[in-house]
């Protein structure tokens, strides 16, 4: 049970973003934050965030979620915080990433590289555009030390062994996400529970975004063929891609150890060069 597969949700505070300005509804993506469509819709900048982790079930639990009718969720991964290049072409290029939602909608993206991104959270390590200062200045009024067993007890269930979390390397990065987001601003969904019964996982995930309860069991089905659960949307029957389905396949403890140990080289080297 050494290997951990994860997703981690991150709810950014709601000033995080730079406000919008309903008064002036700007016809493209380049000035404002919100650019409403004449179908109602419009981009937003996210609500949600699915930071992590790699291998997590990140596009299984993007999926479900979109299961959701107030869930919007953004086609790709947008590397927006860990691509120097799309960083660097700042917040009006991240929203015309976003999906178009209804006003009741939340926006959902998820690049699970965020998580281990050693750039995320620490903003003196960069020249930083005026949306993400404001950004980060928020951010740092939630700075405090705050005990990761909080995280990944919710709901009176512990959703990860945090045994093998503090073993592994995500231990650390957990660490440094709680230096920046209280608490409550983020959930742990456990990624092979996800795969192997979905419906438990997505009813907690329901409950931590405060959506109206609504994904059931009607929208999973049992594929004995492929091993995994598709999904069932509007009558229409999905599966997810074979190599997404699947939690990544546990790693033999044996092996375990030295391969943390690689990762956090090379991550901790990572780290230094910038
Ligand atoms: C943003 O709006 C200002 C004032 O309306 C305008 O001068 C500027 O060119 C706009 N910038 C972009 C990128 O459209
Ligand atoms: C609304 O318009 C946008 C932009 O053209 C489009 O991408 C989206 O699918 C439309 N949504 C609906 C519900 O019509
Ligand atoms: C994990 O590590 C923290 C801090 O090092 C410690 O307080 C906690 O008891 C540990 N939990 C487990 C289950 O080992
Ligand atoms: C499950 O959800 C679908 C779609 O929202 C709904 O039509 C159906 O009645 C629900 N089934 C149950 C058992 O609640
Ligand atoms: C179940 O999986 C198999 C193998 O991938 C596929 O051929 C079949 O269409 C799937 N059936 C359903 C109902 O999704």
């Amino acid at each position: 049970a050494a290997a951990l597969s994860m997703s981690v949700l991150l709810l950014p505070p709601a000033d995080a973003w730079p406000p919008a300005d309903p008064t002036e509804p700007s016809p493209d993506a380049d000035n404002g934050t919100t650019v409403t469509h004449p179908n109602g819709t419009s981009q937003r900048l996210p609500q949600i965030v699915i930071i992590g982790v790699r291998k997590g079930g990140t596009r299984a639990l993007i999926e479900m979620l979109s299961l959701h009718s107030s869930v919007a969720a953004a086609q790709n991964e947008v590397h927006f915080f860990d691509w120097e290049s799309h960083y660097q072409k700042g917040i009006p290029w991240y929203l015309s990433q976003m999906p178009y939602a209804f006003p009741e909608q939340l926006t959902v993206e998820k690049t699970p590289a965020y998580f281990t991104s050693s750039k995320v959270p620490k903003p003196t390590e960069r020249v930083l555009s005026d949306y993400t200062q404001v950004f980060y200045n928020r951010l740092q009024k939630h700075k405090r030390y705050q005990p990761i067993e909080y995280v990944l007890v919710r709901d009176g269930d512990i959703n990860l062994g945090y045994k093998a979390l503090n073993r592994s390397l995500y231990y650390v990065h957990m660490q440094n996400w709680l230096q920046y987001f209280p608490l409550d601003s983020i959930h742990v969904v456990d990624g092979d529970e996800l795969i192997r019964d979905p419906l438990p996982e997505m009813k907690k995930v329901e409950r931590f975004l405060k959506l109206e309860p609504q994904i059931n069991a009607s929208n999973f089905y049992f594929n004995k063929t492929k091993g995994f659960y598709c999904l069932r949307e509007h009558g229409k029957e999905r599966c997810l891609h074979d190599s997404k389905g699947r939690a990544h396949p546990h790693v033999a403890p044996a092996i375990y150890p030295r391969k943390l140990k690689l990762t956090f080289q090379s991550c901790t080297s990572h780290l230094f060069n910038i």
